[in-house]
């Protein structure tokens, strides 16, 4: 068995030597123009030419959750992509969103400022009740983040595509509910994968519908917001503020003002990193499983585009 691994933005090395070590009986190298073909591969962002050169892939393992760089690409029919099933992502989700939460709720910002400058004083407690806290996306991520969320005893609305039940949380199904869900949100997150349904939906008119107050933190990809439509929110005082994890471009260019924003925080799109150790154990096993002929969970469904 071949595995070809083609990874863009990532040192491939760790990964081919750390995936070899995984399969021993697996021939894995580094993909380059000419390779051989292969029967699996391992990759992120691949380009056209790579999927042109491995006709005969079986599947295509995402080293990531969100599989939109792959999605874009023209593929051969019947091939299988298998995107990353939390793999250690959730946890941090959680984490990122739960402190850009708590950090907004309780002042922790200003705080961070007056204690600059030496000054000893006390803000005003805010009411929990007054900040529930909306999720696009209720998937692998979404739903960890709406319960851990919970658990700091927020009010946690969620918003998916298809409905869904979780304790304590209310939730709201499709595109006839996005109003009703985005008037009862205060602090909005966003955890929704990148398709042609999502792109574009955090916008001024999207935005504008939350609560007063209104806060974002935008972790998903920077395709679904419209970026200059943000900081007018912001400035004329319709949204609170905003952390951002995610770019049209990335690097975010060293003069866009979303960094020097008062209001803004940005954060170089690491709110849920990839961990190579969980990472590559998942793909091995379902490697194993697909070699056996066992169904594996994590095949995105070309239709729907996640
Ligand atoms: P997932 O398991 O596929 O969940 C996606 C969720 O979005 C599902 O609940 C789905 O609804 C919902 N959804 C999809 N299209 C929708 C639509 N048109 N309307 C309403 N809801 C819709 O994905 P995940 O693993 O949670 O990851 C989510 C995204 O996070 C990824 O695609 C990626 O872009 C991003 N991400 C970012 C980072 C980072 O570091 N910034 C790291 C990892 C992932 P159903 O449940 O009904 O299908
Ligand atoms: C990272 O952005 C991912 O999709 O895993």
């Amino acid at each position: 068995m071949r595995i070809a691994v083609c990874l863009s933005d990532t040192k491939p090395e760790p990964w081919v030597e750390a995936l070899q070590a995984a399969l021993p009986g697996a021939q894995v190298q580094m993909w380059s123009p000419g390779l051989a073909a292969a029967d699996h591969a391992v990759v992120w962002a691949p380009p056209q030419q790579f999927v042109d050169e491995q006709p005969h892939l079986k599947a295509m393992f995402n080293i990531g959750a969100g599989v939109d760089a792959i999605m874009k690409l023209r593929l051969p029919p019947g091939l299988q992509v298998v995107r990353l099933d939390d793999a250690g992502m959730s946890v941090q989700m959680a984490e990122y969103v739960c402190h850009a939460l708590i950090r907004h709720f309780r002042e922790f910002d200003v705080y961070e400022t007056e204690a600059r400058q030496g000054r000893w004083v006390f803000r005003k407690p805010l009411e929990r009740a007054d900040f529930p806290v909306g999720i696009m996306g209720l998937g692998v991520l979404g739903e960890r983040v709406a319960r851990a969320v919970r658990q700091f005893e927020f009010p946690v609305l969620g918003w998916s595509r298809t409905p869904k039940a979780i304790d304590g949380v209310r939730t709201f199904a499709g595109e006839a509910r996005l109003g009703d869900f985005l008037v009862a949100t205060r602090v909005l997150v966003n955890l929704l994968p990148l398709t042609d349904a999502t792109r574009g939906i955090l916008n001024r008119t999207t935005l504008s519908a939350l609560r007063p107050g209104g806060y974002l933190i935008h972790i998903a990809r920077g395709g679904h917001l419209v970026e200059e439509d943000l900081i007018p929110l912001i400035d004329s005082g319709r949204l609170a503020g905003a952390t951002l994890d995610v770019f049209q471009q990335e690097p975010l260019p060293a003069e866009h003002p979303f960094w020097r924003h008062p209001k803004i925080t940005v954060t170089p799109h690491a709110s849920a990193r990839t961990l190579r150790r969980e990472t590559i154990a998942q793909i091995a096993d379902k490697i194993g499983r697909l070699e056996r002929g066992e169904p594996i969970a994590g095949v995105v469904d070309p239709a729907r585009g996640y």
